[in-house]
């Protein structure tokens, strides 16, 4: 097919999406806020970790980010004028209890009070997600996620959260892709804390899933009208290279570790028994008490589903190219694959509703004099993966809305500022803001599909 001709197929895929599908943009606390040290907000893992030498690309820190803090208005207007209906954004831990527990700051409170006020007042719904990986850097030096007491903080904090602003937001979020704070964080120590022990990361991944069953009841319990809760999971596909025995043992252990881990507990209350059974034989327990599987299985109206990309494995546990473009972050571009991985989820998981909670690009971005950015290649990631998506619909797959990773360039964790995922550029020497090429294909798009035609 030509450009021309994929790109007509899938707008008639897009097409197919219903006008009441919810159309967002998502950013994280850490990423875009900046003020770290204003209004009683103490240090995250995340500013311990950013300051650690050559953890993070350029020694790059969230200390300025994008200055959301205090440019919070206008950035709701640029959602406004991008046209979206949802705005998924994060709480951070340590501006609401600086020291990880306790009673509430009420100055860092107050930033979300107005933030969530703001967007109700333009029509935005706002979708809140709790974790979003800044970890109050003193809970860390208690022993942070691996340790059993984190998910009771966690619990804690999250009720202080919601008892503030359960009146006004409907869709929560308890964490964002555990697997990364567990394995990156713990694991394989590209994130923060930069820890590197399975066992840790074993333990890591409970306490997180304890945590927002705690977090999940606790609130359901103390919610006064309909609320809807739900998990954010980053996954992909892992399917097997070749025919041969180890290729298929290699992707059914990352499908383990990626997806399996967190959703059988989630919704069957059980690990799966290969995970445990390979863990066991490096030497690793989940730590599980009685009664955790139970709190950990607590009902979820919804499932957050962030997906980049699929994988291929051969006999080593190392992932094997398909051989497709890339986008700047060395991923494959595999709109196909999320098809196939969100069919799969309805089916493995029925009943349980799906939001794309992010999906997105990042690539080498060309200002012109103007900082407009012509990222015919990011709008291009746009239209296919959100075509797998309405595909994905037609197969029977209960999704019902789409968040675009991210409203703007932003602080890419380990990659620093390089790496730019926005649909607006930011110009970090003037905070500048530019909407660029993509976020008008996105508001286009949003509109067209919102008006049935
Ligand atoms: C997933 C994370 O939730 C988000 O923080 C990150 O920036 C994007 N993926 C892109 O890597």
């Amino acid at each position: 097919m030509s450009v021309t001709e994929t790109a007509s197929a899938e707008q008639e895929l897009i097409d197919t999406l219903p006008p009441i599908f919810r159309w967002g943009v998502a950013t994280a606390s850490y990423q875009i806020e900046g003020a770290v040290a204003e209004d009683g907000r103490t240090p995250s893992i995340w500013d311990t970790f950013s300051r650690v030498p050559g953890a993070v690309h350029n020694g790059d820190t969230g200390d300025v980010a994008c200055d959301h803090y205090h440019r919070m208005p206008a950035d709701v207007e640029l959602m406004k004028s991008l046209d979206v209906d949802t705005y998924r954004f994060s709480v951070a831990w340590p501006r609401i209890q600086p020291r990880g527990r306790g009673k509430l700051n009420e100055a860092g409170m107050a930033f979300y009070d107005r933030l969530v006020d703001r967007l109700l007042d333009k029509g935005i719904d706002p979708w809140l997600t709790l974790y979003h990986w800044d970890l109050p850097q003193e809970l860390e030096d208690a022993g942070g996620w691996p340790s059993r007491d984190t998910a009771y903080r966690f619990a804690d904090y999250s009720m202080l959260v919601f008892d503030r602003l359960s009146d006004r937001v409907r869709n929560w979020t308890t964490l964002n892709e555990p697997w990364c704070s567990a394995m990156h964080g713990y694991v394989h120590g590209v994130m923060a804390p930069g820890r590197r022990d399975l066992g840790d990361g074993i333990a890591a991944v409970h306490h997180l899933l304890l945590g927002h069953g705690l977090a999940t009841e606790r609130m359901r319990s103390a919610a006064q009208r309909r609320i809807e809760f739900g998990i954010t999971l980053n996954m992909g596909t892992s399917e097997p290279a070749d025919e041969s025995e180890p290729a298929r043992d290699a992707a059914r252990r990352a499908d383990g570790l990626g997806v399996r881990i967190y959703l059988d507990p989630l919704v069957y209350g059980r690990y799966p028994s290969d995970v445990v059974e390979d863990l066991a034989a490096q030497g690793v327990r989940v730590p599980v008490r009685d009664g955790d599987l139970a709190i950990i299985a607590a009902p979820l109206d919804f499932l957050g589903v962030n997906y980049y990309f699929g994988q291929q494995f051969a006999a080593v546990d190392e992932p094997v190219p398909f051989g497709r473009p890339k986008t700047a972050m060395g991923w494959e571009i595999l709109p196909d694959k999320f098809t196939d991985l969100l069919v799969r989820l309805s089916q493995d998981y029925p009943g349980l509703p799906m939001f794309i909670t992010e999906n997105g690009s990042a690539f080498d971005d060309v200002p012109d004099e103007n900082g407009f950015v012509r990222d015919d290649d990011r709008a291009a990631y746009l239209s296919s993966h959100i075509a797998a998506v309405a595909a994905a619909r037609q197969a029977g797959a209960d999704i019902r809305g789409y968040f675009a990773w991210s409203l703007l360039d932003n602080f890419e964790w380990a990659y620093g500022y390089e790496k730019r995922f926005g649909l607006v550029r930011v110009d970090y020497e003037t905070q500048r803001r530019t909407i660029k090429r993509s976020g008008h294909w996105f508001r286009d798009t949003i509109r067209r599909v919102r008006q049935g035609q």
